[in-house]
Order: structure tokens, then sequence, then C-alpha cells
């Protein structure tokens, strides 16, 4: 068999550049049940920049903010507003997943550097991936530390009460009208990905929009990224309004997996998240689609959760709307049966449903 010259351990986080990090931070903590474990800024010595790690089982959030006006980090709010900067990726090794990359032609972010604190050492590299997206490549087998070198351990006053998020599912990335295949090779060239899954527009498309989906998972299938790009419908497909609004390619939705959607979904909507609506006909012919499931079909119905199934089981999921006024970042919560799938027989249903909210913002 081949030999993975990049094999991943799974995501070590996702940083997100954000204007105002503490806040969001709280955003987190409440609304999501994060628990904040890490923070670097002024009081650590860093004077540029303020960042808070959250964490809840596998799932590890940063939330970086620029405190001056002219940094990657502003700069990058400005155009985009609040979004993902980093899917950084958990590896045994940081210089050899950057120089293979780098061999296979990836864009440099920065070499494999190591970096110390009284608790170990790390390695990290950075390549670049679509829009103003990069990877981190992470290796922390000589860190005992809280996070990161660098970082100090937060004990919050806030105590927050976990929803039962447990790792990252699947992280979804829109681009241009014509790039999904060159993203896709990117995947497949540079870092060794397998193509999964294919959906076109008569897949996904409704009245309206359409898009195109192709579905790249790494060697041990710890690491699935769908990546979307619009497709020709009579009106404004929601991938175009992505990209309008982030002014470019990035980060669609962070898919979040669960093992008992009804008590997350129930805990994150007392909490205050808004997701996305779908009618109650949805309901009335479910289990002639799907056929028999373990969950009552009722608080289904009430929470909204919709279902899905392959070859090989099913699945739960339901999708928040954006959680920043650009309607750009949003999350799926996502609890698998079994199926190894995305959701296509939910397509429908939810694009119509994200169309619904589209016309409201005036952009269908
Ligand atoms: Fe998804």
């Amino acid at each position: 068999m081949e030999q993975d010259f990049l094999p991943l351990k799974g995501t070590d986080y996702i940083e997100f550049y954000v204007g105002n990090a503490k806040q969001s931070a709280h955003f987190y903590q409440h609304a999501f049940g994060f628990e904040l474990i890490a923070y670097r800024g002024p009081e650590t010595g860093v004077r540029d920049r303020a960042s808070y790690v959250l964490q809840q089982n596998k799932v590890r959030f940063v939330l970086t903010s620029s405190l001056v006006p002219d940094s990657d980090i502003s700069r990058h709010v400005l155009q985009h507003g609040d979004g993902v900067k980093v899917l950084a990726l958990w590896v045994d090794d940081a210089e050899k997943s950057y120089y293979e990359t780098m061999r296979r032609g990836a864009e440099s972010i920065s070499k494999p550097e190591t970096i110390e604190d009284e608790h170990g050492k790390v390695v990290i590299s950075a390549i670049k991936t679509y829009g103003d997206t990069v990877h981190k490549f992470i290796e922390r087998s000589d860190y005992h530390g809280p996070f990161l070198p660098g970082f100090m351990q937060v004990d919050s006053l806030l105590k927050t009460k976990p929803i039962g998020l447990k790792y990252i599912d699947h992280c979804v990335g829109n681009v241009e009208l014509g790039d999904m295949n060159k993203w896709v090779n990117f995947y497949e060239e540079v870092m060794g990905f397998k193509l999964l899954i294919t959906f076109d527009d008569k897949d996904i498309s409704t009245e309206y929009s359409a898009l195109m989906s192709k579905v790249v998972s790494n060697g041990n299938g710890y690491i699935k990224f769908p990546i979307n790009e619009p497709a020709e419908g009579k009106r404004k497909s929601q991938i175009e309004e992505y990209i309008d609004f982030y002014h470019g390619a990035g980060v669609q939705h962070v898919a979040l997996a669960t093992d008992d959607i009804i008590y997350t979904v129930a805990e994150l909507r007392s909490r205050g998240v808004d997701f996305l609506y779908v009618p109650d006909v949805y309901y009335n012919d479910l289990l002639d689609r799907v056929g028999p499931i373990e969950e009552d079909l009722q608080p289904l119905k009430d929470l909204n959760i919709l279902v899905d199934r392959d070859e090989e089981g099913y699945l739960l999921q339901i999708f928040t709307k954006p959680v920043q006024d650009r309607p750009t970042v949003f999350y799926e919560i996502i609890q698998r049966k079994g199926a190894k799938s995305f959701g296509k027989g939910n397509f429908k249903a939810l694009f119509e449903a994200i169309e619904r909210e589209q016309e409201i913002r005036g952009n269908l």
C-alpha cells in the first residue's frame, strides 16, 4: 500500500480572527458550553493581539483579536468580518509535513519553527489553503502546557456547562465559481487526500439556487473537508452570498459531533442559539424516507432536527444561522448512527430554508 506522506492525528484547533475576542469567548462559553482554558495577550507579554483558547472534549477553538489598527489580524477582520483563519492539524512531525507538502506544490506561510516554554516544546509550520485560510501543522509530543508555549492557563470565573460536543466532524470551505476542482486537486496532490463524494447541481438545487460540492478526506478519515462552489441558478446561490460578504473564499461551516443531539440542540436553543427553520411538512413522511430510527419523532420535530440515511446507517443534523452579522460562518451539529455521509437527502429542505433567510436579507 502507498505510504501516507502526511499522517494526520486530527484537528488540533481552529483559530478565528474576530473583532472582539473577549466578547466572542463569552458567546462560546455561554451558548456552546466551551471552557476557557488558556489566554495570551498583553498580560503574558504579547503586545499586539489577544487570544482566548476554548475547549470542549476534542473541540478546541482559538479566538484572536488585534490590539493595533494595522496587522494581519485587523486586515483579515476588515476584509472578511469574523472568520476562520487557521485550520490546525495535529501531526507527529511538523517539519516533514511542511517539506512533503511544499515538495508537492504547497505555498509556504511559515517554515517549521520550534517554540518552547517551561512546559516543553512544540514545532509549528504552516501552508496556505483557499482564500486567506491557512493550515498549520502542530507537533506537540513534547508539550505538557495548557495549549501552546506562551499561553497561560486560565481559570474562568464563568463556570460553563458542556453541551456534549465531542469532536470536529468536518469543516467546509466555500470557494469561487470554477475553483472547486483546483482546491480538490490541492488536497489530493499536495496533501494526499482522497476524493470521497461528489455532489453536482442535480443533487443540490432548488428552484432558485444551486451549488456543487466535493468531499476530500485524509488517509485515516479523521479529517474531512467538503469544498463548495456556486452553480448557476435562477437567483443568487447561497455560496455566492457567502463569497460576496466574506469577500473571497473561506470556511463556511464547522460540523461538531455529539452523542446526544436532542440534548445538545435543546441546550443550544435554551441558550439563545438560532437554527434554520424547516417546516413541519418535512416530518410528515420522514420515517417513510429514512426508515426506523431509535429516537422519538416528536422531540426531533420540536427541535427541528433533520435525519438522513445512507447504506451504512443514519445521521441526525441541524444547522445554526450565521453566528456573526455577515451571512458567512455557521455551525452544524451532527450525530452519526453509522452513516458516513453528509445528509444529501436533506439538502433540498435545507437550501430552501437558507433561501428563506437570504430573501429576508435581500440577497436572493
Ligand atoms: Fe456539513
